[in-house]
């Protein structure tokens, strides 16, 4: 019987690793997830492995080198999970220890045969180049013959991106009737036209989409593009998101870079619609830089730079914590690579119920805040978060009609610009 060390080892050095899942905390052991997944990924400088620690709704990913991974798995199990089951092209490994914490290896007949790296690769280019689409080419991201510009080529790999995480929310989205999507603070619609020409033309998607921008030149200009390319379902509007009351439902709400309190206008209607998905990429988020204050944190504040980057980051925070308090399975996902713009973060969030809950995968099951306990220890969590830091932000104050069961009345009362 090969032992752990030999097992590990080989199957990176065979190419062969397809996933391997850690499970079963072990008691004391200070583990914080419930349970590690490790996949091989394609990255950018090449091949890697993607370890998933998930607690609860949430997945923090730490990609580890190939020499390095075998001895990471190892070193995971060997202190945080009693259990693992390491799966390859050629067979699975179930890893047991025993009382005395001696590893047993048992192999078995593969269940994951394929490797998922090649599922990774084909997800990463849901537009390939050499073959010119329409809307690429108007935009001038592409030329008539498919060939990406090189100017335009960071803006090639973000519609990409985008329309992985599009891609991967169609299940939650009404199959049998019109979905309607809402995309707030469009601007020039690049990502707009690709969600359009994705879900309509590639998935075939019974759509309506609006795309909503203070801008009338640039609103006029996305109209005229929307006819030349004969999107007949997708419309641009000028108005202000906190003033939008052309519908009361979405299916879908989008915001992709709107500006600071932009986004919660956004996120308020969204969830007022009672919208099944909302993707959302936050953006310059000043709100809470003028609100947030703790004592303990005083070295961290007291530097402009940090402030507005801790301030940022605890703005999205609470929002994502609000959504989940609202019923919302919510996740923070990186949208691209740091290298291309700070502004890189996607709150995505779906609704929790009924048909949709059932489609999630049994990993993703987990959250949100389902039962009552869970709901009062959510609210509790998002109390002290925002009492300790002193801050009440938009979206809380926005939907305090909402929350008040959950978080009570006696919190934030103010009213979005109360404190302009
Ligand atoms: C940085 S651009 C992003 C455009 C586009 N979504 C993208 O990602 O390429 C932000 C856009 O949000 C719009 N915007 C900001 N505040 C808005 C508001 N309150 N109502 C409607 N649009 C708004 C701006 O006019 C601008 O076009």
């Amino acid at each position: 019987m090969a032992s752990l060390t030999e097992v590990l080892r080989e199957a990176v050095a065979a190419g062969v690793w397809t996933q391997a899942v850690l499970s079963q905390p072990r008691k004391g052991s200070g583990a914080v997830a419930d349970k590690v997944k490790i996949k091989p990924v394609l990255l950018k400088n090449g091949l890697h492995y993607q370890f998933s620690h998930y607690t609860g709704t949430k997945v923090l990913h730490e990609n580890v080198a190939p020499e390095q991974a075998a001895g990471r798995a190892e070193e995971l199990l060997l202190s945080l999970y009693k259990q693992g089951l390491l799966q390859t092209s050629d067979a699975d490994y179930h890893i047991l220890f025993n009382k005395q914490g001696e590893a047993a290896v048992l192999k078995k007949k593969p269940t994951r045969p394929s490797v998922e790296l090649a599922h990774n690769r084909k997800k990463r280019h849901v537009l390939e180049e050499g073959t010119a689409v329409p809307f690429l080419v108007e935009l001038g991201v592409m030329n008539a013959q498919g060939k990406v510009l090189a100017a335009k080529y960071d803006k090639f790999r973000q519609i990409n991106r985008f329309l992985e995480m599009i891609d991967d929310i169609v299940p939650y989205l009404p199959q049998s009737r019109t979905v309607r999507i809402v995309d707030f603070g469009c601007g020039k619609s690049y990502l707009t036209f690709a969600l359009y020409y994705y879900l309509r033309e590639r998935r075939g998607l019974d759509l309506h989409v609006v795309g909503l921008d203070l801008k009338q030149d640039v609103i006029s200009h996305c109209n005229d593009l929307a006819e030349r390319l004969g999107y007949g379902r997708l419309s641009f509007k000028v108005g202000d998101i906190s003033r939008y009351d052309e519908t009361d439902e979405a299916d879908m709400v989008v915001t992709l870079h709107a500006c600071d309190t932009a986004t919660d206008a956004a996120l308020e209607k969204a969830v007022r619609w009672n919208a099944q998905v909302i993707l959302s990429v936050p953006c310059c988020q000043h709100e809470l830089f003028g609100q947030v204050r703790n004592d303990a944190l005083s070295p961290l504040l007291a530097h402009g730079i940090l402030k507005e980057r801790f301030a940022s980051l605890v703005t999205d925070a609470a929002r994502a914590q609000l959504l989940e308090l609202l019923g919302y399975r919510t996740q923070v996902l990186e949208f691209i690579d740091m290298e291309h713009t700070p502004k890189n973060l996607l709150i995505r969030a779906v609704k929790e119920n009924g048909q949709e809950a059932k489609r999630q995968s049994e990993d993703e099951r987990n959250g949100p805040a389902a039962d009552a306990k869970a709901v009062r220890a959510a609210a509790e969590a998002y109390r002290t978060f925002a009492g300790s830091l002193g801050i009440a932000p938009y979206l809380e104050r926005a939907l305090a009609d909402k929350l008040a069961p959950l978080l009570g009345s006696g919190g934030h009362g103010s009213q979005p610009g109360d404190d302009k």
